[in-house]
């Protein structure tokens, strides 16, 4: 469904992505993690075009996406992208946020998006929020109407750029289940998370970057139990034992 062909990205002199050649398959949950700075939001970003690349081909459904020409909104509209920062709009109610793009982007007719807003935000276990306003919400509420607002426009590709790195830690668990319940579905996911558990669990692969390029790629099993580069070791030591000694 997504592949990355050589892709190189310079932020000025810097080199944010070196040489990335990588695949998703439709219906793939791939965990995207490594430390600070690695380029793991840089990736995501250019796999909706939020972000321009300077050489390679990123396809998603065969479609070169950075080719000149392309219709960005009419694709942009076809992947959900979910970030840290909830970004719901404050002047709508949970259930206006969640109808108005499939009925400005997707014609639907109020009563159509209201009806499948209010499934997604069953789904999420928000309906009884549905006319409440986003300021009246948690941190986890608010992400999970992210997650229903992004679904209403029924995308067959969802970007999540660490969802949960803004939570208090006891909302963490609320959204990562809404996240499980969606792979289990079947949906094609790409989601840079720092929550190894959510990787063990859900993931189908985990790829590893570090400066810019993805150094590992792996099953969960293989990640976890038999790191292949020293990058990756050094990383899972670092997050396992943030109070080692130095
Ligand atoms: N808009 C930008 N302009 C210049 N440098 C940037 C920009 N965005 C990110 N960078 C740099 O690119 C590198 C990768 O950033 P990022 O993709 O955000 O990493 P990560 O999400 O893994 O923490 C970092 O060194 C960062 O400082
Ligand atoms: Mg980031």
């Amino acid at each position: 469904m997504i592949e990355l062909q050589n892709v190189n990205k310079w932020y000025g002199a810097y080199h944010a992505l070196v040489d990335v050649s990588e695949t998703v398959r439709a219906g793939e949950v791939v965990v995207v993690c490594g430390p600070s700075g690695s380029g793991k939001s840089t990736l995501i970003r250019t796999l909706n075009r939020l972000e321009p690349i300077q050489s390679g081909h990123i396809l998603i459904d065969g479609k070169d996406i950075h080719a000149p020409g392309t219709d960005v909104n009419a694709f942009r509209s076809r992947i959900g992208f979910v970030f840290q920062q909830f970004n719901l709009f404050p002047h709508l109610t949970v259930l206006g946020n969640c109808t108005m793009a499939p009925m400005q982007l997707r014609g639907l007719s109020r009563a159509q998006a209201e009806e499948r807003a209010l499934a997604l935000l069953d789904r999420v276990g928000l309906a009884a929020k549905a006319h409440a306003w986003p300021s009246e919400l948690s941190g986890g509420q608010q992400q999970r109407v992210a997650i229903a607002r992004a679904l209403a426009m029924q995308p067959p590709l969802m970007l999540f750029d660490e969802p949960t790195s803004a939570l208090d830690p006891e909302m963490v668990g609320e959204v990562l289940l809404v996240m499980r319940d969606l792979a289990d579905d079947g949906m094609t996911m790409v989601c840079v998370t720092h929550e190894m558990g959510f990787a063990r669990e859900v993931a189908d692969r985990v790829f590893f970057m570090d400066q810019g390029r993805v150094l590992e790629r792996a099953t969960p099993e293989e990640f976890f139990n038999h790191p292949q580069h020293p990058r990756t070791r050094q990383f899972l030591s670092d997050i396992r034992s943030p109070f080692r000694e130095a």
